[in-house]
């Protein structure tokens, strides 16, 4: 049987297709802390394929090749996109995942579609595997989808990776149609998670909702074909970065220049302070521009010795939650620069667009102190790419405890974002630190973020996937 030897399925295929004015298609690369990194895990995997949707209602643009890798879009028409997309994944799975810091709605019908969807992803993903062949499905999206091609597809390995937290099992319980939930991710034979505090989770809603029998990682699934009993693993897989590429980055002279351009461009402050995040409520941007504003309020910070960048990318902007959440950050924003803004130099320069690799490096080269507050975050890899981007041993992370990136990156400045109070006296021991003190911290984190990139994360997830037997596949 002809076929790739690893195929990936995730909501999003690595490239969205745009209509130009003149009815032109172009591809620019997807949002998000999973494309960022698995686009650069399937660079150097030979036959590989990615099975995701192109970004735009409708047509089903044939399968092509891309950067080594054979492309199959998966198509949503407008309804799916509302129902499926909008209206399941990230109305209803997405805060739920992330805590209830917004009320997850609930909609039978979205639960229809969301069905529908993940069939489709599942029938245009199990035909493209090589006999024996590898599908690694990712995120809260997809998760029907691992019983969907095991049904299909006896003979191939199913690896599912979720990018996201997994809720404590109180919260869990709430989602109407979790058993199915829970049985579709058990079609895998590995279910990867960012934290060991996830998997733990998601063991103990197998245990207490499907009353599976649980040993350690393991769980005995009873048999969907042949055999009476499989064996599922869910274990910990702490996603990273391509850390070498970001950091050789900095070694480019045209980005130095453009690091050095961007400070000259806020009038040369003393301290840039920099925010980067999908406009999401889960990164805490509220939290961290309320602790700012009141910063500069009581004089802690001077406005004209230290600038606030704060990039937000627009994301899921159909989604009412999404909607509010840029009213309320642009009304901050607004305030803040109306109080303490001269004329000429903003206290808050406000970016509401994606940066692009390039760019992103410049900015995390000129930004002394950079915050990651994420009020509930699967890991933040801004913190990783932070902290590649600075082989200079200079600048400062300070980091939510609620970011998955907060097991491994201890050096940074910790702190819990929902204590607008303890946000501010972490902002101004981070902006106090000494040389000397940001190069021990910065040493510490890049020897993480250095020695644990996404090659090794991808590897390691691969390599656990090929040593779990399902025996009713028997050995490769
Ligand atoms: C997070 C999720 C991804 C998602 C990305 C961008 O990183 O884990 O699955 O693709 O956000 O969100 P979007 O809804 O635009 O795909």
């Amino acid at each position: 049987r002809p076929g790739h030897d690893l195929v990936v399925v995730a909501n999003r295929l690595p490239v969205d297709s745009r209509t130009l004015p003149d009815g032109a298609t172009e591809w620019v690369t997807s949002p998000g802390g999973l494309v960022t990194a698995m686009e650069s895990v399937m660079r150097t995997v030979d036959s590989g394929a990615w099975v995701g949707w192109a970004g735009t209602p409708g047509q089903q643009p044939a399968p092509f090749e891309a950067d080594g890798m054979s492309l199959y879009p998966v198509r949503l028409d407008q309804e799916e996109i509302e129902r499926y997309y909008e209206g399941y994944s990230n109305a209803t799975l997405w805060p739920l995942y992330h805590d209830v810091i917004v009320a997850p709605v609930f909609h039978r019908t979205w639960w229809d579609s969301y069905v529908t969807a993940n069939r489709r992803f599942a029938r245009t993903a199990a035909p493209t595997a090589s006999e024996g062949g590898t599908i690694w499905v990712h995120d809260y999206q997809l998760q029907l989808v691992p019983r969907m091609i095991r049904e299909d597809r006896a003979d191939v390995r199913i690896g599912f990776f979720n990018h996201i937290p997994f809720p404590s099992v109180e919260l869990f319980s709430q989602l109407p149609k979790r058993n199915q939930i829970l049985r579709g991710l058990l079609g895998a034979d590995l279910v990867g998670f960012q934290r060991e505090s996830d998997a733990q989770n998601f063991l103990a809603a197998v245990r207490k909702l499907l009353g599976y029998h649980v040993d350690g990682q393991t769980i005995s699934v009873p048999g969907l074909g042949a055999a009476p009993v499989r064996e599922v693993v869910a274990q910990t897989f702490p996603i990273s970065i391509d850390s070498t590429a970001v950091s050789a980055l900095t070694e480019e002279p045209e980005l130095r220049e453009r690091a050095m351009q961007l400070r000259r461009d806020l009038g040369n402050p003393q301290h840039v302070v920099l925010g980067v995040d999908r406009l999401d409520y889960t990164k805490g941007i509220r939290h961290r521009l309320k602790a700012w504003g009141e910063l500069l309020g009581d004089g802690s910070i001077d406005p004209r010795e230290t600038v606030m960048i704060q990039v937000a990318t627009p994301s899921r902007e159909r989604v009412e939650a999404y909607q509010q959440l840029r009213d309320e950050v642009e009304l901050i924003v607004g305030r803040i620069n109306g109080d303490h803004s001269s004329i000429g130099r903003a206290a808050v320069s406000y970016q509401h667009r994606s940066f692009d690799r390039r760019d992103m490096t410049a900015l995390f080269m000129a930004a002394d102190v950079v915050l990651v507050t994420a009020l509930r975050d699967g890991m933040n890899l801004v913190a990783k790419e932070y902290v590649a981007s600075r082989p200079d041993l200079r600048g400062v992370l300070v980091l939510s405890e609620f970011a998955g990136a907060a097991d491994e990156l201890r050096a940074a400045v910790m702190v819990n974002p929902h204590d607008i109070d303890e946000l501010k006296a972490a902002i101004l021991r981070a902006l106090a630190l000494t040389d000397e003190e940001q190069e021990e911290a910065m040493r510490s984190l890049r020897h993480q973020v250095m020695e644990n990139d996404v090659q090794a994360w991808a590897h390691d997830f691969l390599q656990r996937l090929e040593h779990s037997g399902a025996p009713d596949r028997g050995p490769k």
